[in-house]
């Protein structure tokens, strides 16, 4: 496995371009499975969760080209409204094409994702409302096996309550319900920007998708047994938007993100306003700098609007450059500390209590050989090469190859003296 190979560099300064959202693109490409017609997403990033989600939508009987930004998907010959566990292993988020295939073709065969470095993340809200909406589930040998009513009919509209805001449980109840008959209202969704970028695309294809970005969604079910296809471009991607953030906030950089959202970046935007960045929106771009010294700042994840679970490990690296104490609090999944211990063996001064890390700033931090099992604590151990005294390697680079687009070459560009090793990784 390659490993990422940083030594400490100058500032960050330039520019670089924000990729489209994995997370949306994800389960939009589940989306197409509504639909026979060829569609097209634009602005889809280069990135190992898209091959794998374009590689099950092949083996569920579908044609895709993957020629990223874009990719096109239409009806194959037949269809196997299966997804195996070799596939689901892979990445989660297959779990997305349960609730399109159950809809479209009235049964589905998905393979539970089991546990995750960063939780045991249950699928339990997704089944449950796929069951109020009139659907048989049965577990069997690590499958869900799931029927529409009588049989294999038509799912029928429902009102579902989750017991917690799940984001892919709300997009893959909202792509069910687009197919269900009558009127389905979904309570206490999650408000992500990828749930409401996912509605703006079923209602590209026909649904009747309102409320998504709230806490209420109603849908009404299309009458005819599918969608239409559809041409979209992807929202840009604001956790590889918030981590340059903190990339140019860590190295006391001036970085112009071209292409990202503030709106949807508000919880860590102010948090880092708090820690002494300057960041202001230029037109469609952010504009993101340091000068002042790092001011230590508390954070706790939530749901959307609030701390993003998916910036916690990143921020934290800030955090251990500040002057002071801070607390981080993680709330969304049980084990996502991963990055601590490495940390620690940069020189860095973090103490655990349960779900919270207490972290004491440090005038630098040590380069050092350093791995993580999850994307997002990969991503944080970049940014402390970026800032650590002397050489830092990153192993098991596989994690970030996931979720952060060329971010070698993006860091590169900045001024960042890091390279990919190919095959350094033990
Ligand atoms: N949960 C349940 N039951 C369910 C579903 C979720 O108990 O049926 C719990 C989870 O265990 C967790 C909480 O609810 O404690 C929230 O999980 P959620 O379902 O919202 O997470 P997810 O949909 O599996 C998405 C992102 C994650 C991101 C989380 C939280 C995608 C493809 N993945 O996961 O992204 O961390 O929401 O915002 O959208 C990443 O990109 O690195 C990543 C992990």
């Amino acid at each position: 496995m390659d490993a990422i190979r940083i030594r400490c560099g100058p500032p960050l300064c330039g520019r670089v371009r924000i990729s489209g959202a994995k997370n949306a693109a994800l389960p939009i490409l589940c989306a197409t499975l509504l639909s026979d017609g060829p569609s097209r997403l634009r602005n889809v990033p280069a990135l190992r969760d898209i091959e794998t989600t374009a590689a099950l939508l092949r083996f569920l009987g579908r044609t895709v080209t993957v020629e990223t930004p874009e990719v096109n998907v239409a009806a194959g010959s037949d269809v196997r409204p299966e997804a195996p566990y070799e596939l689901v292993k892979q990445m989660r988020a297959s779990v997305l094409v349960l609730g399109p295939l159950v809809a479209r073709f009235g049964r589905a065969k998905v393979s539970l994702p089991g546990g995750c470095a960063i939780g045991t993340r249950p699928i339990d809200q997704h089944l449950k409302g796929l069951e109020a909406m009139g659907c048989t589930i049965q577990l069997d040998r690590g499958y869900v096996l799931a029927e529409g009513p009588a049989g294999g009919g038509r799912l029928r509209g429902a009102e579902v309550c989750f017991d917690l805001p799940t984001v892919t449980g709300t997009e893959n109840l909202m792509m069910a319900a687009s197919l269900a008959k009558g009127r389905t209202t979904l309570v206490n969704c999650a408000r992500e920007p990828e749930v409401e970028e996912l509605a703006r695309v079923l209602n590209k294809m026909g649904a009747e998708v309102n409320g998504a970005g709230t806490d209420v969604i109603h849908v009404v079910g299309a009458e005819r047994g599918e969608l239409a296809p559809f041409d979209h471009a992807i929202i840009p991607d604001r956790i590889e938007a918030g981590t340059y953030m903190v990339a140019a906030a860590a190295t006391g950089g001036d970085v112009l993100l071209e292409s990202a959202r503030l709106e949807d970046l508000e919880a860590l935007v102010s948090k880092l306003r708090q820690a002494g960045a300057e960041i202001a929106a230029e037109g469609e771009n952010v504009r993101v700098r340091r000068t002042a010294p790092l001011r230590p700042v508390n954070a706790t994840t939530a749901p959307h609007p609030g701390f993003p679970t998916d910036m916690q490990a990143q921020f934290m690296v800030l955090m251990c450059l500040a002057q002071g104490e801070s607390v981080i609090s993680e709330t969304i999944f049980e084990n996502r500390f991963m990055h601590v211990p490495e940390l620690h063996r940069m020189g860095a001064r973090i103490a655990l209590r349960g779900h919270t890390a207490i972290v004491h700033g440090v005038p630098r931090l040590r380069g050092a050989s350093v791995m993580a099992t999850d994307l997002r604590a990969s991503a944080s151990l970049v940014i402390a090469g970026l800032v650590a005294e002397g050489e830092t390697e990153v192993r098991r680079v596989y994690h970030l190859d996931r979720g952060y687009e060329r971010i070698e070459a993006k860091l590169g560009a900045l001024g960042a003296n890091i390279e990919r090793v190919k095959g350094a990784d033990a």
